[in-house]
């Protein structure tokens, strides 16, 4: 079956930037920014940008442009074509765990976008204008709690389904026909939606000229001004590396397989470049200017500090809909707010499934149905997981192991193999094959030494920091500990079920010898 390829080279970088543009541009970038140093988290937040994340992008693009043209999309295959070792592929297996574990949490917030964005077009949730109302509707329509709002998760697994069943659409139309479709249409659209509602926020002023303190002004002051003294805290550090790699979805194995559908000499320099720009336009300036200024201007500088210290979720679905009901058309920028979510998220999770697809398909010679088929099956089963465990911890711990720990994990095992085993001179041609812009030379040597000591030093900082507390459950309820065991088992299940396909697949499928022959 001869594969698929991107149909216009415009769609390709919208469909890869739809891919980077996602939840953690609106949502957890302003947290993290304005909870670690403000103006100057993006001291360490540009450093990793060109350090590793830039370098990253170009390597998985490379990477997987190089793997699908000898028709091995995702990284068992990658990794065993760079590295002849019969060891390769199971490393690889780590690239199609990530982005599946982290589709399993990642759809189940997408849903609630959705959701809201319905409630807000109605004017559902009007009338719960305090943090506490706002909470009671959020855990009813997440069916934590039953209360006046909602008895019972029914909404929720209703805007959970049409989800699941949004992203098996646009999966099963393939590349061209579903995703990349998905993205000329979407991008434009959550473009056009950042920019009026940076527009509203930026025009808001002093909504209340009795409380002069509280204004867009001074909530931009908030998440901008400088604290130096926050540079000295690695923690700072770890966070804003942290964002490059969820923000630009590197280390996760979904960049790869999106380049596998590119052609021998697509460039892979300029759309790695456009892509990580498009990310950072929507995230620097239209993330860093809708939720954390328009909460400043209207609870005043200190709440809003408490509200970025409960989360992400607590900003977006708590008091971002009692800011929108104290504006005139409140109920259309709510819908523009919460679809906007909705559309970066799906963007990105069809991009956490197409790894897996494109495995199957690749190494065991499915039909595009068969394996979206069965990808969904599975992952529908497991965000039930997610659902109905939410308040014990279940998203949050593999939310740890995938998207925080395992995504800088991956980056070093592919940057090593790429520019240490296969080698630099032959991975900078990959790079620079096609290539319509000059890549600085500087970035033979950045990649090679550079990014490695950058992702090793992260690695030692959070072992050192972070891994012993996680593992030990410190921050967790004695009563919640087997739900969280339920997500480890569920990881190791699934890490576990993909390493006896890549053997199955080196026996009999694509990652056999014969076939590999170059
Ligand atoms: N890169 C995607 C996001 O920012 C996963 O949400």
């Amino acid at each position: 079956m001869e594969r698929e390829h991107w149909g216009t080279r415009i769609g390709l970088i919208l469909a890869l930037a739809g891919n980077a543009v996602g939840l953690g541009n609106f949502l957890r970038f302003p947290v993290q920014a304005a909870g670690n140093g403000g103006g100057a988290f993006m001291i360490p937040y540009f450093i990793a940008l060109v350090l590793v994340g830039i370098p990253l992008m170009w390597t998985e693009l490379a990477m997987g442009r190089f793997g699908g043209n000898r028709g091995h999309g995702t990284m068992p295959g990658i990794f065993q074509l760079l590295w002849r070792h019969p060891a390769a592929k199971y490393f690889g297996v780590i690239g199609l765990l990530l982005p599946i574990t982290i589709f399993i949490y990642y759809i189940v917030v997408e849903s609630w976008t959705l959701g809201f964005s319905f409630f807000s077009l109605i004017g559902r949730y009007n009338g719960a204008t305090t943090q506490d109302a706002m909470g009671g509707f959020l855990h009813g329509f997440q069916g934590i709690a039953r209360n006046e709002y909602f008895n019972g998760i029914y909404w929720g697994y209703a805007f959970f389904i049409m989800t699941a069943a949004i992203n098996y659409v646009v999966l099963r139309r393939g590349i061209r026909g579903g995703i990349e479709k998905l993205a000329n249409i979407g991008m434009p659209l959550l473009i056009i939606m950042a920019v009026v509602l940076v527009v509203r926020v930026l025009t808001l002023g002093t909504p209340d000229p009795s409380k002069p303190d509280q204004s867009v002004i001074n909530g931009l002051g908030f998440i901008w001004n400088p604290d130096l003294g926050a540079l000295r805290n690695p923690k700072v550090w770890l966070a804003a590396a942290g964002q490059i790699f969820f923000t630009l979805s590197v280390g996760f194995g979904a960049i790869q397989a999106y380049a596998s559908y590119l052609k021998k000499d697509d460039d892979v320099a300029l759309s790695g470049i456009a892509t990580a720009s498009t990310n950072e336009f929507c995230e620097v300036i239209c993330g860093g200017t809708i939720a954390i200024p328009i909460a400043c201007a209207f609870f005043g500088v200190a709440a809003t500090q408490a509200i970025a210290q409960g989360g992400a979720f607590n900003l977006a679905f708590q008091s971002m809909p009692i800011v929108f009901q104290h504006l005139p058309l409140g109920n259309i920028f709510g819908f523009m707010w919460f679809f906007l979510l909705f559309i970066a998220g799906v963007t990105s999770s069809v991009a956490l499934t197409l790894p897996a697809v494109t495995f199957f398909m690749d190494e065991l010679g499915w039909t595009r149905e068969r394996a979206v088929n069965v990808i969904t099956m599975f992952t529908f089963a497991a965000s039930n997981l997610v659902i109905f465990f939410l308040a014990q911890g279940f998203m949050d711990e593999l939310d740890f192991w995938a998207g925080t720990f395992g995504v800088v994990l991956l980056a070093l095992i592919e940057i090593v193999v790429f520019f240490w085993v296969f080698g630099k001179d032959n991975a900078w041609e990959e790079i620079t094959r096609g290539a319509e812009i000059r890549v600085p030379a500087v970035y033979r040597f950045i990649m090679k030494y550079v990014t490695p000591l950058f992702l090793i030093a992260i690695l030692a900082t959070w072992a050192k920091s972070d891994m012993i507390k996680v593992l030990k459950m410190e921050a967790v309820l004695p009563a919640d500990r087997p739900f969280v065991w339920g997500a480890r088992v569920l990881m190791l299940v699934t890490l576990a079920g993909f390493a006896i396909l890549v053997a199955v697949a080196s026996r009999r499928g694509g990652l056999s010898k014969e076939r590999n022959a170059l």
